[in-house]
């Protein structure tokens, strides 16, 4: 079975769908309507983001069939702001090319610094790119790393020109930084980001988690070099960011809590 199936009258070809996919699985067809690649039922991680996105309905993922995709307009926002941009922030994989304001960047920065941290270290530090193009160079260089090693030769098809499978051509990358010996670097800097994250979604601004920048980091020397951190300085973690391309409709589904009541 067909992994999406697209209702060719209400498709708008706007190619949302073909975005925001975590795998590149979707591709524009020659009529414009989303195709799957090969290999596509098992690339699939079910992240649901093809339907939600879907302004007009109009695709089906035969994996997720049947589960509960929330309406988005159905959510009260007003009532309980903050579970509203927990449960409808999804992963942006497309973004407009307008730069954020160095403002808002400060703005953000001054918020997030009131996070917890272990024995009230606060020893995280921010790398931002500011332009682009800054961006877009060190994305060039963990794409070195990812053709030599995970990126499958299928994706040639997909990531033509000057497609950006890493940031995904978001203008800025938000990295959280940290001493490599402190103890709750990795948790200090999980906690902020996630603060970050969930503010960007109240300022109107679209966020991606960059584990795969991260892996390019620690296995890629040049472009270690190009950020050229202190000596003991790490990093831990990290956000694309900029404003979003696309809305999303719906919520998609995710497992229930496992909880061991005691
Ligand atoms: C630690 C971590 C690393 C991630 N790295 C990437 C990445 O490099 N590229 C990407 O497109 N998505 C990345 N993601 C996003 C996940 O794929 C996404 O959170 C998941 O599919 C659920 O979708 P949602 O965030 O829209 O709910 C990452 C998420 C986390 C938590
Ligand atoms: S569910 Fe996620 S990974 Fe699967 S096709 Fe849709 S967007 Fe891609």
């Amino acid at each position: 079975m067909a992994l999406v199936t697209v209702d060719q009258d209400l498709c708008d070809r706007e190619g949302a769908c073909i975005d925001s996919c975590p795998h590149s699985l979707l591709l524009r067809g020659p009529d414009g309507i989303p195709v799957t690649r090969a290999g596509a039922e098992t690339l699939c991680i079910r992240c649901g983001q093809c339907v939600s996105i879907c302004a007009k309905g109009a695709l089906v993922n035969h994996f997720l069939e049947g589960q509960e995709f929330l309406e988005k307009a159905a959510l009260n926002r007003g009532a309980d702001p903050l579970t509203y941009a927990m449960k409808t922030r999804r992963s942006v994989r497309a973004f407009q090319a307008r730069p954020v304001d160095k403002a808002v960047f400060k703005e953000l920065f001054d918020v997030v610094r009131f996070a917890p941290s272990g024995n009230n270290a606060q020893k995280l530090w921010w790398i931002v790119t500011l332009e682009r193009e800054g961006t877009r160079h060190l994305a060039e260089l963990a794409l070195q790393w990812m053709r030599r090693t995970y990126y499958p030769d299928s994706l040639d098809e997909v990531w033509t020109g000057d497609a950006d499978p890493v940031l995904r051509g978001a203008p800025h990358l938000v990295l959280c930084c940290a001493p490599e010996d402190y103890r709750w670097a990795g948790t200090d800097s999980a906690i902020a980001l996630t603060h970050l994250d969930l503010l960007a979604v109240s300022r109107g601004l679209g966020t991606c988690w960059s584990g795969i920048f991260l892996r390019a980091l620690e296995g890629w020397p040049p472009l270690a070099e190009a950020l050229n951190l202190p000596s003991g300085q790490r990093v831990f973690g990290g956000l694309m960011l900029g404003y979003p391309r696309h809305d999303y409709r719906l919520v998609p589904p995710r497992k229930p809590s496992a909880v061991d009541w005691r």
